[in-house]
């Protein structure tokens, strides 16, 4: 029911981030500026690598400054692929997971829909619905 999709990294400057994993043979996709999620976000993929996704925040409200202030550069979510959003959320849900945001679609992720959820016991994760 979940398919692994990426890591989501807290970092300050992505493209100072970007340089170790273009140096270690990864492909980074354009920059874009998502105003939903206040972020500035990057994919970097490489064959037989789990895709990462660089998340750097606009503004210090944002969750991502929050863990950056706590943890430094650091991974800050796993996010899974689903067929159905809503009934991915009621399944966690089932399991005690608290939904952060309601479905929004992510212009960096041609604008799929996305859902962040939380649970104490194994912290946050992503969710994105697979057709648009
Ligand atoms: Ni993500």
């Amino acid at each position: 029911m979940l398919t692994f999709h990426h890591i989501g990294i807290a970092c300050r400057d992505i493209t100072k981030t970007q340089d170790f994993y273009l140096h270690m043979g990864y492909t980074a996709s354009p920059i874009v500026e998502d105003p939903v999620q206040h972020v500035r976000i990057s994919f970097l993929e490489k064959e037989g690598a789990p895709r990462l996704e660089l998340l750097e925040p606009l503004d210090e409200k944002n969750p991502v400054a929050r863990t950056l202030a706590t943890a430094g550069v650091s991974p800050y979510h796993i996010c899974y692929e689903v067929e159905d959003i809503e009934a991915a959320i009621a399944e966690l849900r089932s399991q005690r997971f608290l939904l952060v945001n309601d479905p929004v679609q992510a212009c960096a992720m041609d604008n799929k829909r996305i859902a962040f959820l939380y649970q104490k016991n194994t912290g946050l994760i992503e969710l994105v619905e697979a057709q648009p």
